[in-house]
């Protein structure tokens, strides 16, 4: 029996299934206001079957997109853009969830495709990065000295964390994630990478937490409790340092978790470019992740390599996460829940994951088609 396709409830949402479709950025508009590409692009994510829809890292202030390309969220047009999105994701039966995050640092880049490197202030697209402190990412591509925030700019960018959550509750979001992993703003206040800092934001493991923890709680006094409220946390750098990382990851989610934090997408720090992260090992993060769900007691979502539908539903089955988070195989098919679904042996595995007007003529399909299983 298949544990990749069984609901899962958190607060008032029901998943119905383990799938998410991972938050990812897609570089594709102006000014951070979503179209036709967002709708298409996410929709067909919503009808493939994952149960959990999440619309990339949307940026809280036009400073924090790693590029011009970025989504935003600082604004109620943008807010407006939104809606018929989160609305369409759930008439397709997924759950619409959005990221929110701050590139700090490791913003003012290139679209990857046209050359991923950080754009000069002066330049077209290019503006100033700011980061707790003056600290470059350092590798080749990712050069930029930031300017070190005040505690004025760390107030106000907090602020609109808690405005951009307050829109995305408007436009009908229904699960919310903070974007506190990958390198850029919160995570870099954690990390001793990126913060060098001598006042009540850098030092000790208390003092780095505090950006996180406060920018917590401005969220979740605008977050509705009847919905999850998630983070995407780094837990882990694969820095040679990894224990003592990790046991400060857990120690930072337990005190999230008594501010209110729902839920964990685990992941990791990338704060520097010397890490060592164990690409190719399947699964690489599964024991993290399975430390991390026990010593929390928090439910949690696995991501990195879960694109073979054995490994998804062996690290559900194994109690090692309750959700995975599905990136590239979604973009090669938006429809790799059915895929898994009979590759997992699911009954009628097209209607366990799409909607009727395909289901109906996929049966039929894979009945007369001996090459292809249902
Ligand atoms: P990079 O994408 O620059 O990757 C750093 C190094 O790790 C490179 O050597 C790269 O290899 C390797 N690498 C990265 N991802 C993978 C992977 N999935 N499998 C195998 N090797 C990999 O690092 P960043 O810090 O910019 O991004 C970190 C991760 O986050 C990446 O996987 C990226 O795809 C993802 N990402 C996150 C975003 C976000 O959180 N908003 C936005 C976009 C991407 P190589 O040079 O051979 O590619
Ligand atoms: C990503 N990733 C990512 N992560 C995140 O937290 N916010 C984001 O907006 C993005 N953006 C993004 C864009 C693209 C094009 C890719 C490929 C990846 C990382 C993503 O969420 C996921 O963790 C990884 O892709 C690993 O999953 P796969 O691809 O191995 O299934």
């Amino acid at each position: 029996m298949s544990h990749l396709f069984e609901p899962f409830t958190l607060k008032g949402v029901t998943l119905r299934n383990r799938i998410v479709a991972a938050p990812m950025c897609m570089y594709s508009v102006n000014d951070g206001l979503i179209g036709g590409w967002h709708r298409t692009h996410l929709e067909q994510l919503a009808v493939g079957g994952a149960g959990l829809v999440t619309v990339e890292m949307t940026d809280v202030s036009p400073e924090g997109r790693i590029t011009w390309g970025d989504t935003g969220l600082w604004n109620d047009e943008q807010a407006a853009a939104l809606k018929p999105v989160a609305a369409a994701i759930k008439e397709a039966g997924a759950v619409p969830a959005i990221q929110l995050g701050h590139a700090g640092r490791k913003a003012s880049a290139n679209r990857p495709w046209e050359g991923d490197n950080q754009i000069a202030d002066d330049a077209v697209h290019g503006w100033q990065v700011i980061a707790p402190s003056a600290l470059a990412f350092g590798s080749d591509k990712v050069w930029k000295v930031p300017r070190e925030m005040s505690v004025d700019d760390i107030k106000r960018v907090q602020g609109d964390f808690a405005a951009a959550a307050a829109r995305a509750r408007d436009a009908g979001f229904e699960w919310l994630e903070l974007h506190f992993a990958h390198g850029f703003l919160a995570h870099s206040f954690r990390s001793p990478y990126s913060n060098h800092r001598t006042d009540e934001y850098g030092g000790s493991f208390e003092n780095r937490s505090r950006f996180i923890l406060e920018t917590f709680a401005a969220v979740r006094a605008e977050w509705p409790d009847e919905y999850p409220l998630s983070a995407r946390i780094g837990v882990v750098e694969y820095d040679g340092k990894d224990d003592e990382m990790i046991v400060e990851s857990i120690e930072l989610i337990n005190r999230l978790k008594q501010a209110g934090l729902d839920f964990v997408s685990v992941s990791v720090g990338f704060s520097t470019p010397s890490a060592t992260v164990p690409w190719s090992e399947p699964a690489f993060m599964a024991p993290i992740v399975e430390r991390v769900r026990r010593e929390t007691g928090m439910p949690v979502a696995i991501g990195w390599g879960m694109g073979d539908p054995t490994i998804a539903d062996r690290v559900v089955r194994n109690g090692q996460s309750d959700l995975v988070v599905v990136g590239r195989a979604l973009l090669a098919n938006p429809h790799w829940p059915y895929e898994a679904a009979a590759a997992l042996g699911v009954e009628r595995a097209s209607w366990a994951t799409l909607p009727a007007p395909y289901a109906f003529w996929l049966e039929d399909y894979v009945r007369v088609t001996p090459s292809v299983t249902d």
